[in-house]
């Protein structure tokens, strides 16, 4: 068996330790497709009709990064560091999701969701009326979001496949979008925030967290796992076509930044 690069499995430790149902809905102020969607959640080649971009040639700023999660335990071993209690996302969740600005009926997505842990919280804000998508690229996660979803009885949460250089998400179709500890993640910035900005509506909201990784105090595994500070990050997602707003004071290991898509 393969064992997960060094850096990966440092990051679990170093990181994190002290850091994925379409419950279909049948909700008025969801797209029309909002249940396409979630078939194109079990159709990952569907999804593709959603990008009519074309392509950027761009290299991966991070070779393999995700590798990890797609492994037969990968399921197992990231729901125990993603929602380990010794991560502050974890213990700040709440905080994290009431800073976002959520209103009820609004249709965001939480981009990178993982395990879930900020999926369900963020669907209980957009209430009944609202519709939160959950966009992964393991399958494994995704089943886990519609396990959670299910158990929590929350019919807002459509579980959508992404891919590596696109969300898979309909153009115009965002009220909000969220992402955290995802953006270091993403191996094709340039093209995968390009989709997220056409998936936002004029005039909307993303919101990004992210790991903090100061020189010379952040572990050599952070700095390695994590590509980039937050100055770096800023100025992709402005190049992407956002607008910086503001930085919210919150978290003492990740930044909270929030930008329009004008
Ligand atoms: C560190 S985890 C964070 C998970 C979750 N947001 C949380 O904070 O618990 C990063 C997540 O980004 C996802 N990811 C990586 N590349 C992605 C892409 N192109 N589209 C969507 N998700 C992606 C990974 O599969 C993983 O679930």
């Amino acid at each position: 068996m393969r064992l997960p690069p060094v850096s990966s499995w440092l990051l679990c430790v170093a990181a994190f330790a002290s850091l994925g149902c379409a419950a279909g809905s049948a909700n008025p102020a969801a797209p029309d497709d909002a249940n396409d969607l979630a078939v194109v959640a079990s159709d990952p080649a569907a999804s593709a009709r959603f990008e009519p971009l074309p392509a950027i040639e761009e290299p991966s700023v991070k070779p393999g990064i995700n590798d990890p999660y797609f492994r037969d335990d990968g399921l197992y071993r990231y729901t125990r560091i993603l929602e380990s209690k010794t991560r502050e996302i974890v213990r700040r969740r709440s905080d994290i999701v009431d800073a976002i600005g959520l209103e009820d009926g609004m249709v965001v997505a939480d981009i990178g969701a993982g395990t879930g842990l900020l999926t369900t919280e963020m669907a209980k804000r957009v209430g009944e009326r609202g519709t939160v998508f959950a966009v992964d690229i393991v399958p494994a996660f995704l089943e886990r979001i519609r396990e959670r979803a299910r158990t929590e009885g929350l019919l807002n949460i459509v579980v959508m496949r992404g891919q590596e250089r696109a969300t898979g998400l309909k153009p115009g179709s965002l009220d909000l979008a969220f992402m955290c500890d995802t953006y270091h993640h993403i191996e094709y910035p340039k093209a995968y925030m390009r989709s997220l900005f056409e998936a936002l509506r004029p005039g909307t909201t993303l919101v990004l967290v992210d790991m903090k990784r100061p020189e010379g105090r952040s572990s050599p595994a952070v700095l390695e796992h994590v590509r980039a500070p937050k100055s770096t990050v800023v100025t992709e997602i402005e190049q992407a076509g956002f607008v910086f707003d503001s930085e919210v004071d919150l978290l003492r290991e990740n930044y909270y930044l929030r930008f329009r898509r004008p």
